[in-house]
């Protein structure tokens, strides 16, 4: 671990933080439906981070959530120092609820996680991970959690898996409970926590999963595409992640 980049990455953040502070009003914009919005605060977020990264590491590339370059998400697993921005994960409880919702960065060489980082606002927990060193909540490591079956835990979705009626079905029928805290950085961390037993996003982007590419494997959690297939840096479009037992029961679930 370099002491000297967690200081300052920890830095950024709580940098970040002061930027939401400052912000009594905000504008919101649509992307692609009236249920994807963005805020002028996503965006500074991301220009800050961004200026940042590149101030410390001019040569390395950045895949943002609102600022993907003309390259997309090509060539990701070959890059030789690749960070991924989410300025801000939980935008809509940000807007609607003013809570729960965090920042997440995720470091990655040749495809290999390397370090990353959620700041989870509200409890003002800042989560690390770092390649063969574990997991931390601030300074306190995380222990590895218990693997517990769905039938015993609580399981969380985002809002597209209780679209998929037949499955969210299966799923509501298998799971000791649902919950979800509407943030995929906040539900994988209550994952890591062992809060959950598993969380399953059908939609979710690599900025919406990158830094737990890194916890899932320090803690002993499995994470893979919805058909329990390994993650790639250069595809998207959701994930699994939970114990063990419960990750395995929803790849089951979710079969076509
Ligand atoms: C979204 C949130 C939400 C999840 C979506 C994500 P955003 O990220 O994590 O909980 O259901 O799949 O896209 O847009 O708030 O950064
Ligand atoms: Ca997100
Ligand atoms: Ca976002």
């Amino acid at each position: 671990m370099d002491f000297i980049l967690d200081k300052q990455v920890k830095a950024w953040l709580n940098e970040c933080k002061q930027i939401i502070n400052s912000k009594s009003k905000f504008k919101v914009d649509f992307k692609s439906s009236f249920r994807d919005i963005v805020t002028e605060v996503d965006k500074e977020i991301e220009g800050f981070l961004r200026s940042k990264i590149l101030e410390n590491f001019p040569d390395h590339r950045i895949l943002g959530e609102e600022s993907v370059d003309e390259r997309g998400v090509e060539g990701l697993n070959e890059s030789k120092n690749l960070w991924v921005i989410d300025p801000l994960d939980g935008t809509s409880n940000f807007v609607k609820q003013g809570r729960d919702y965090c920042t997440m960065l995720a470091y990655f060489e040749k495809g290999k996680a390397k370090f990353s980082y959620i700041y989870d606002y509200t409890n003002d927990e800042i989560i690390s991970a770092f390649d063969g060193l574990g997991v931390y909540i601030n300074d306190l490591r995380l222990e590895r959690p218990r693997d517990s079956s769905i039938s015993e835990s609580p399981v969380a979705t985002d809002s597209s898996a209780l679209r998929a009626k037949d499955y969210f079905h299966k799923l509501a029928d298998g799971a000791y409970c649902l919950r979800s805290v509407g943030a995929s950085g906040l539900d994988g961390t209550r994952v890591a926590k062992g809060m959950f037993g598993a969380y399953v996003n059908l939609s979710a982007a690599l900025w919406d999963y990158g830094p737990f590419i890194l916890i899932a494997k320090e803690l002993d959690l499995k994470i893979s595409k919805i058909d329990g297939t390994s993650l790639d840096l250069g595809e998207d479009r959701g994930y699994i992640i939970g114990t063990p037992k419960a990750h395995e029961e929803i790849v089951e679930i979710f079969r076509p």
